[in-house]
């Protein structure tokens, strides 16, 4: 298929406003679960960028908790992570100034006399740097310490300080149903006032993801067909090549509805579907989210599909079967794939299918929404005899790609030149994020974490939100349980899933795109 490239002007980006964001007060981050993955991988390589634009306050600093006794050797360990995960140089003037500001305070997560001491430690640090009192808790623990972290908080008076400001990050999984989200809403807003509560998605860091609004909001061609006169259906798909990646345990009692579903894709699909904000103001921007997710109606068990990976062959390589992974049950029934078709029932949307998927060690990554259009009412143009893409004339499709090769494509069909009579084969016009802007080294946490040291929640989750998303999918996944799937795994690693989710879509006359990713 032909590609026609967007091109932007080189001068007229270099127009766009420097330095005019807005700076957090000082404070601290004081991170719980610091010695995990995440810390090492994206938080504090996040921040640094921040420091490198200038985006941190002056006087701030990071506090990892976690309960491992490390001392100095924790900001050694950050700071390897923020070259490595980073892409950051060893030698760049800022890193040791900020590696400077980053400690330690090792912490039982149940022993409320080590918040006591957390808390006069966070006050030592404070007057030594002349911070003042603006504290920002991340939790990015295990979620079973979620709930007593708060509590211990609460009881030391940090959550609601007498000078300064406090809130508090929370990681995913926000539950794990309707009913532990619920109770994990009431326990934390026993403690912190919900305009505190940072829920964070980090599909929402994604540029690509925020760029949905922007291409729907910001441009006034594409929302009079932005609805069910001219769009036929939706796909969403979530494709990975990784496996559980030594999360055996997590996984298990996880799978790919609760780990992806739920959140990511529930968030994809609310940019896709929502109606205009009044504002870009987080009250607007969530009101509208939430009324996407309300006007879903129950999802018929027989709209789902579930699947499992079995051996097979992955970007040239060989790899075992989920069964077969460190940590996991042989006999498993967690799924690595989810499939969904949903309506939304509102005036824009009725009776357009949205196809959603997710799964691991799939043939090919690729995380991309894809609205197909109907067809002109009438062809007047032939069909070409010939065989291919040409073959038919073929519905205009926008596709988003959220990642990798970050970018939009519009395909039309064109005349082919010199062809006998009015051949028609399909095009693409391309918008390549990275061909524009250059490839940007962050990693999406850059973004998030700023908005929660403004206090801009537009990018997180509302406890409305969250608990519309699991009532959703917690009947689902209480239908599942109750029935152990009988063919699994059910698709080989390297495949596109299992074939029953071939034969969701084939009941709406639709199939599943699989040539996903930028054509050439
Ligand atoms: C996480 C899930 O939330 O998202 C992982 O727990 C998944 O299982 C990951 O791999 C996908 O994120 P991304 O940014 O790589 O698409």
């Amino acid at each position: 298929m032909a590609t026609i490239q967007m091109r932007v002007n080189p001068e007229d980006l270099s127009q766009v406003p420097k330095g005019s964001e807005k700076i957090p007060d000082p404070g601290i981050m004081v991170i719980f679960g610091a010695s995990g993955d995440l810390t090492k991988r994206k938080l504090l390589p996040a921040l640094f960028h921040l420091q490198q634009n200038s985006l941190l306050p002056a006087k701030f600093g990071i506090v990892g908790v976690a309960r491992r006794p490390l001392g100095d050797e924790f900001a050694k360990d950050m700071r390897e992570g923020i070259i490595e995960f980073g892409g950051v140089d060893a030698n760049d003037p800022k890193l040791d100034n900020f590696v400077g500001n980053i400690s330690y305070f090792p912490l039982n997560f149940d022993d409320p006399s080590h918040y006591a001491a957390l808390k006069v430690e966070l006050e030592r640090i404070a007057t030594e740097k002349g911070i003042g009192g603006n504290r920002l808790f991340y939790l990015a623990t295990a979620p079973e310490f979620f709930a007593g972290i708060i509590e211990n908080l609460g009881a030391q008076g940090m959550a609601q300080p007498e000078q300064g400001l406090a809130a508090v990050v929370i990681e995913k999984p926000f539950g794990h149903d309707l009913d532990s989200a619920r109770e994990l809403n009431h326990q934390v807003n026993a403690v912190f006032h919900e305009a505190q509560v940072f829920r964070i998605d980090h599909y929402l860091g994604k540029e690509t993801v925020q760029n949905l609004l922007v291409f729907r909001f910001a441009n006034g061609i594409f929302e009079p067909i932005w609805n069910r006169n001219y769009i036929d259906h939706v796909q969403i798909t979530a494709a990975e090549t990784l496996g559980v990646e030594g999360r055996g345990p997590f996984y298990e009692k996880a799978g790919a509805l609760r780990d992806v579903v739920q959140n990511h894709m529930m968030e994809l699909l609310s940019f896709v579907a929502m109606e205009p904000p009044s504002s870009f103001e987080a009250e607007s921007v969530r009101r509208e989210k939430l009324k996407v997710w309300q006007a879903i109606p129950p999802i018929p068990i027989l709209n789902t599909v579930r699947g499992q990976y079995g051996p097979g062959v992955v970007e040239g390589q060989r790899v075992v079967g989920y069964r077969d992974e460190e940590r996991v049950n042989p006999d498993s029934g967690t799924e690595t794939y989810a499939a969904v078709h949903l309506e939304i029932e509102n005036w824009r949307w009725a009776g357009v299918p949205f196809y959603l998927r997710a799964g691991k060690r799939l043939k090919k990554r690729a995380t991309e929404i894809s609205i197909q259009f109907k067809q002109p009412p009438l062809l007047i143009f032939n069909r070409m005899q010939s065989t291919g893409p040409c073959a038919e004339i073929q519905p205009n499709l926008l596709t988003v790609r959220i990642q990798p090769d970050e970018g939009i494509a519009l395909r039309f069909g064109a005349k082919v030149p010199n062809a006998p009579g009015m051949s028609v084969c399909p095009v693409n016009m391309d918008f390549d994020y990275a061909a524009v802007f250059g490839k940007s080294s962050a990693n999406g946490y850059e973004r998030l974490l700023l908005d929660a040291m403004l206090g801009d929640q537009t990018l997180f989750s509302h406890r409305d939100g969250v608990e519309t998303t699991w009532a959703l999918y917690t009947p689902i996944l209480q239908a599942w349980a109750a029935k152990k799937p009988e063919v699994f795994p059910n698709y080989f690693a390297g495949k596109w899933g299992p074939e029953c989710s071939d034969r969701l879509l084939e009941r709406g006359g639709h199939t599943w795109r699989n040539d996903l990713g930028k054509k050439d």
